[in-house]
C-alpha cells in the first residue's frame, strides 16, 4: 500500500482540500483508497459527512485497544473510497504507545487490501503527525503560492531531514503549489521562487489555482469533482494523481494479517 501524508508547517495552505480531492481522484481511477483525517479539528470528516463528530475515528483508535481499522472505516458515495474521521475524543497524547498503534492501524488497512491511503494532518510535524511520517511511504507538501507561504519552507525541509533519520524510506514526491493566482504578480513570483529554490524532482508540475470553487465544494461537503461546474478542477487533480503515481515509491506487496 502506498501512503501519502499531506503535511505543512503553515496552517490554511490547502492540506485538507488537497487530501480530499486527491483521494477522490485515486478512487475515481478505480484504486481502493482510504482517506484518513488525523487532524483533531476534523475538517475532512466535516467536509464529507456532517455526522463526523459523532463517529468513532482515528484518534479513538489510537486510544482504545479494542477498536479495529475495519470497524471505523465509513463508506462514501464512491465504492472505492473509504473514510476514517478524526474521531470523537480529540488529540491522542504523544507517547511511547503511539508509534506501534499507528503502525498497527496501517498494517490493518494494508490487510484490508487498500492500495492508496491519503492522510490529512494537523499543521506542523510534531505529535501524531511525526509518528505517521515515521511509517509513511510518501509525504506531499502543499505550498501556498504567496510570499508569506514560502517562509515556512526552510523549516519544513529541516524537519523532513530529521524525520528521514528514523524513516529513511520516506519519499518526498514533491511540494504542490496551491492557491496560485496567475493574475497576481506576487503569487506568480512566489511560484517561480519555489521552482528556482528546489530541484525539479521536488516540485510537482501540476499547480492548483486559486478558485472559489474549492470554498463552494467544502461548504457543500463535496470534493470539487462532484460539483457540476467542477470539471476543470477535476482534471487538475487527475493530472496530479497521474504525476504522483509516476513519482511514488513502488508499493510493497500487501501482507495479509491472519491474526489481529
Ligand atoms: N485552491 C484554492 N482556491 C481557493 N480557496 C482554497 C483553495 N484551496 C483551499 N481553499 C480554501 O482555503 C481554506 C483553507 O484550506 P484548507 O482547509 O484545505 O487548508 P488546511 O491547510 O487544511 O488548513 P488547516 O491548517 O486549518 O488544516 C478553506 O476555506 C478552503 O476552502
Ligand atoms: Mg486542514
Amino acid at each position: 500500500m502506498n501512503t501519502f501524508t499531506i503535511t505543512s508547517q503553515k496552517g490554511g495552505v490547502g492540506k485538507t482540500t488537497l487530501a480530499i480531492n486527491l483521494a477522490h481522484a485515486f478512487a475515481r481511477d478505480g484504486k481502493r483508497t482510504l482517506l484518513i483525517d488525523s487532524d483533531p479539528q476534523g475538517s475532512v470528516g466535516l467536509s464529507l459527512t456532517r455526522q463526523a463528530r459523532h463517529l468513532t475515528g482515528f484518534h479513538d483508535y489510537l486510544k482504545e485497544e479494542d477498536l479495529t481499522a475495519s470497524g471505523i472505516i465509513v463508506p462514501t458515495r464512491l465504492e472505492t473510497l473509504g473514510l476514517v474521521t478524526c474521531g470523537r475524543r480529540g488529540d491522542a497524547a504523544p507517547g511511547g504507545e503511539l508509534r506501534p498503534r499507528v503502525g498497527r492501524f496501517l498494517s490493518e488497512v494494508t490487510a484490508l487490501e487498500y492500495e492508496i491511503c491519503i492522510i490529512d494532518t494537523a499543521t506542523g510535524l510534531s505529535g501524531v503527525t511525526a509518528e505517521i511520517l515515521n511509517i509513511s511511504t510518501n509525504v506531499v507538501i502543499p505550498q501556498q503560492a504567496e510570499p508569506l507561504g514560502m517562509r515556512s519552507l526552510p523549516k519544513l525541509l529541516k524537519s523532513l531531514t530529521s524525520v528521514r533519520r528514523t524513516n529513511p524510506g520516506l519519499h518526498a514526491p514533491g511540494a504542490v503549489l496551491t492557491m496560485l493566482n496567475r493574475d497576481l504578480p506576487e503569487s506568480r513570483d512566489s511560484a517561480a521562487d519555489l521552482r528556482r529554490l528546489l530541484p525539479p524532482e521536488m516540485v510537482m508540475r501540476t499547480e492548483i489555482p486559486r478558485d472559489d470553487i474549492f470554498v463552494k465544494a467544502s461548504a457543500r461537503g463535496l470534493p470539487v469533482g462532484e460539483l457540476q461546474e467542477g470539471g476543470e478542477a477535476l482534471a487538475i487533480f487527475d493530472q496530479l494523481r497521474a504525476e504522483l503515481e509516476k513519482r511514488m515509491t513502488p508499493a510493497k506487496p500487501s501482507v495479509k494479517q491472519t491474526s489481529v
